[in-house]
């Protein structure tokens, strides 16, 4: 048995214009009809848990509820944070609620915005990892990388250990030139992102590595105040806490990790690439939502809004049509889409 843990506190500013930071891409259905966020709890049904509890910001608490509620998840706890610090507060704020009464359990931490194909694989993953994770392990899961992308951690295969590897080093979004040696070595797994360890294992990484972010961790759940559902933490507390993802502040240190590998259609769906990828295509390759009509067109991903969008003799773009925007870039350049959020804040 685990508690997964759903880190849902991202902004994902590559997804504009439909990912806005009052609706992040993990609470759009954005690769089937449900949201991601919901996605993400109704992918663990088939495996023994305990109920979720998701972490997010505050001002995303009535969605998150609403979200939950519509899939029948009830009794999630809900952790508010009133800022963002990133991942590794996020997460020792889940572990630290984790052994309030007393109890150590596994923790699974998921991201909210992933997609996975293959659940029976991703669900066989998580069965071998619990028993590495019982004995104290710090458990990662790890892809087979197809490119150099430069976005992920990179896990090196050390030792066989059970029917995993021992880490022999990570390394967090490694420049280009570093990530293309690691491809071609073929010794390296992408990280996907989600982990397993008892939760006091994790306070004790933290503890050796970033005693600041647990001590200001401690003080904020130190303070909570319960409301509905909702577990809210101490503001200033939380404010002066490091600001660290549990890539840098402890997967990189840590000598406990343990990678299984993960073969199971996984992908973050990062980019308007990403997407174009995991969702249905027609027979020209073009993967379409809402009112389109097309004529030679091929390769494209297109979403309309409120009005249809017709497209003739192009290829390998990205269209996406919403109320207050319009945003079309070529496909292998969507990576710069954050570039326009950032000129569009700095103008505001
Ligand atoms: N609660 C909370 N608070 N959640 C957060 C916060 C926060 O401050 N910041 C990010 N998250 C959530 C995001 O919503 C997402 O679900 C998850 O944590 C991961 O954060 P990202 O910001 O998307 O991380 P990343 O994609 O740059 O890198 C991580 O994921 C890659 C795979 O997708 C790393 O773990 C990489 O090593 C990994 O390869
Ligand atoms: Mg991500």
């Amino acid at each position: 048995m685990f508690i997964p843990v759903i880190m849902a506190g991202g902004t994902g500013s590559r997804l504009w214009p439909l990912s806005r930071s009052a609706y992040p891409k993990q609470y759009l259905p954005l690769a089937s009809d449900n949201t991601m966020l919901q996605e993400t709890v109704l992918r663990l049904k088939g495996a023994e848990h305990l109920a979720p509890l998701v972490i997010c910001n505050e001002d995303s608490r009535f969605m998150v509820a609403e979200q939950l509620r519509a899939i029948k998840a009830l009794e999630c706890p809900v952790v508010l944070e009133p800022v963002g610090r990133n991942t590794a507060p996020a997460i020792a704020l889940a572990a630290l609620q984790a052994i309030a009464d007393g109890e150590d359990p596994l923790l699974l931490i998921l991201a909210a915005d992933h997609v996975i194909q293959d659940q029976k694989a991703f669900l066989t993953a998580i069965e071998q990892a619990q028993v590495l994770a019982q004995n104290d392990a710090m458990v990662t899961f790890g892809i087979v990388p197809t490119h150099a992308e430069t976005g992920y951690g990179y896990i090196k295969r050390g030792s066989a250990y059970n029917d995993a590897f021992k880490v022999d080093s990570f390394v967090e979004k490694p420049n280009l030139t570093t990530a293309t040696e690691y491809l071609n070595s073929g010794e390296y797994y992408w990280n996907s992102g989600m982990f397993m360890f008892k939760a006091s294992r994790y306070l004790t990484e933290l503890e050796k590595y970033q005693p600041d972010i647990l001590a200001a961790c401690k003080k904020a759940i130190g303070n909570t105040s319960n409301d509905l559902d909702f577990v809210r933490v101490d503001k200033a507390a939380f404010e002066a806490c490091p600001d660290d993802s549990i890539d840098y502040a402890v997967m990189e240190k840590t000598d406990a990790a343990v990678v299984v590998p993960l073969d199971a259609g996984w992908n973050d769906v990062g980019s308007w690439s990403a997407l174009w990828e995991v969702n249905e295509k027609d027979d020209n390759g073009n993967a379409i939502k809402g009112d389109c009509i097309t004529h030679d067109t091929n390769n494209c991903l297109i979403q309309s809004g409120e009005r249809l969008i017709a497209t003739v003799g192009v290829d390998d773009l990205v269209i996406v049509d919403t109320k207050d925007a319009v945003m079309v870039a070529s496909k292998d350049k969507v990576q710069d889409v954050k570039k326009v959020v950032e000129k569009l804040k700095a103008e505001s």
